[in-house]
């Protein structure tokens, strides 16, 4: 398909949903003139900042419906739960919050609650909440979001479960209402789906293959964001380093950011996930040289022994993770590594897992997510042998935890006494006081002075913690 083609397509999609958008929002304008009462809609999000991101189109979307915004089930209108499927906790957590809201519902029947997103695209899940949550109104996936408002209207008259799931991924379509949480910096999804099949991930599964936005199209939706007062985007992806693969022209990430970087009034650019199979010379040249790219690279390694880094399916050893991060080390000075950690992989023996704290304490990470292997049903690595005990697993865990956060603390103390360029978030959210940001190397600081969310200043760290840092405002860059 050409571009223009594509562009017709998305431009009918869009007109057909905001058709559907206006007609909702008459009904609802014709009821408020009738009962007074406005409506509401919370949007509850689980898991990683692509779902933020597509709840962010959800609320945009609603917005224009004429629902407000709520974070009170009892003043809601509307309920959508936008899930999580990449471990099992999340699953159970929103089992538990659906059925916590059958009461509601039958004291509010026209509540509609609905159920989107990774989770939805997994034929068990969408089974369990027709059974057993019959309290549900409406079931949609990842590939249709677009198609919300339709699929909405049809549930506003439906008084049984509405199901819409696409099992195969589309075409993106672009310029989606968005509601932003946030003004001064923001999401920008680059690239959706994911073709690596590590084989413990259900991601490539519910979220489908890579799928590259135009660059022009993220260049548009960046300088409107700029235009709207942004300062700082974070380009997302689940693996942003095979971004531009499957476009048809010559044109890989480290373009994008190159592009990115000259955009006016965009102040700092970060990105997230990179695959460590596919971290590019190029990609290190790119942030050495691009200014407005924060020094902080999020570079997950999973597990350290070779053996693990195998079975997984991750197509890179210890040693050739060790020498990337060396490489990145030397290319900027000060970056902040952050990683993503998985214990008790099946297979993984203890031994195994002193290859883990080997990596931790070599590369000295400012900050690791650390999670337990979780089974996730038609992975490759849930038909795999458990070697060790939950318990020993469990230890392992806490070993591991403990390493890392005596890691962070003392690369924390570090910054003790020096001067940072912090990004105004606003106020903290346990102290009115105080203002909270994060510096260019994304660690929290929370400081006394006087600044307005977006500004850029300079603050000296009095005071370091293990997850954050304390200081004072010392010089303004801008007000
Ligand atoms: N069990 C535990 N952790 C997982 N992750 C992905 N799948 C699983 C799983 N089955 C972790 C990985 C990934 C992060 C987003 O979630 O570390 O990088
Ligand atoms: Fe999952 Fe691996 Fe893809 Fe990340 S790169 S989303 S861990 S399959």
């Amino acid at each position: 398909m050409t571009r223009r083609e594509i562009e017709h397509i998305n431009h009918e999609v869009l007109k057909k949903q905001n058709d559907i958008i206006q007609r909702i929002k008459q009904n609802n304008e014709n009821e408020y003139h009738k009962t007074g009462r406005i409506k509401y809609a919370r949007v509850i999000t689980y898991g990683c900042q692509q779902n933020n991101s597509d709840s962010e189109k959800l609320k945009g979307m609603l917005k224009l419906m004429g629902y407000n915004q709520t974070e009170d089930n009892e003043e809601a209108d509307v309920i959508l739960f936008n899930t999580c499927c990449v471990r099992e906790n999340a699953e159970l957590k929103l089992y538990g919050n659906i059925g916590a809201l059958k009461n509601l519902k039958k004291k509010k029947p026209d509540l509609i609650i609905g159920v989107c997103g990774c989770m939805m695209q997994q034929k068990h899940a969408v089974e369990m909440i027709k059974e057993k949550y019959r309290h549900v109104d409406l079931i949609f996936g990842t590939h249709n979001i677009y198609r919300f408002p339709e699929i909405f209207e049809k549930a506003l008259h439906e008084k049984y479960t509405l199901i819409d799931i696409l099992d195969t991924e589309g075409f993106i379509v672009e310029n989606l209402p968005v509601e932003r949480d946030e003004k001064h910096k923001a999401w920008v999804t680059i690239m959706y789906g994911c073709n690596n099949f590590c084989s413990y991930c259900i991601v490539p599964y519910v979220r489908g293959r890579e799928r590259s936005r135009n660059p022009e199209d993220i260049i548009k939706e960046i300088k409107n964001l700029v235009q709207d007062g942004c300062r700082e985007v974070t380009l997302l992806g689940q693996n942003v380093n095979s971004y531009g693969k499957d476009l048809k022209i010559e044109f890989d990430f480290a373009d994008l950011l190159y592009k990115i970087n000259s955009i006016d009034g965009i102040e700092r650019i970060r990105f997230m996930t990179s695959h460590p199979k596919d971290l590019s010379n190029k990609l290190i040249k790119v942030m050495s040289e691009c200014s407005k790219i924060c020094e902080h690279l999020h570079l997950p390694f999973q597990a350290g022994s070779n053996k693990i880094l195998k079975l997984m399916n991750r197509v890179y050893t210890k040693e050739e993770y060790l020498e990337k991060v060396k490489r990145i080390k030397e290319a900027i000075p000060g970056i902040a590594l952050t990683t993503d950690i998985i214990v008790g992989f099946p297979g993984e023996t203890t031994e195994d897992f002193e290859d883990t704290l080997d990596i931790v304490r070599k590369v000295r990470f400012d900050q690791a997510f650390t999670f337990i292997y979780s089974k996730r049903e038609g992975t490759p690595a849930a038909e795999m042998m458990d070697i060790i005990s939950e318990e020993e697993k469990q230890y392992n865990f806490n070993r591991l935890i403990e390493v890392q956060n005596k890691i962070s603390r003392e690369i924390n103390e570090s910054y003790k006494d020096n001067i940072y360029e912090v990004l105004v978030d606003g106020p903290s959210k346990t102290n009115k006081n105080i203002l909270t940001g994060r510096t260019r190397t994304g660690k929290v600081v929370n400081f006394k002075g006087d600044a307005n969310i977006g500004d850029l200043v300079n603050v000296k760290i009095k005071e370091v913690h293990t997850w954050s840092l304390n200081g004072e405002v010392v010089m303004s860059n801008q007000s």
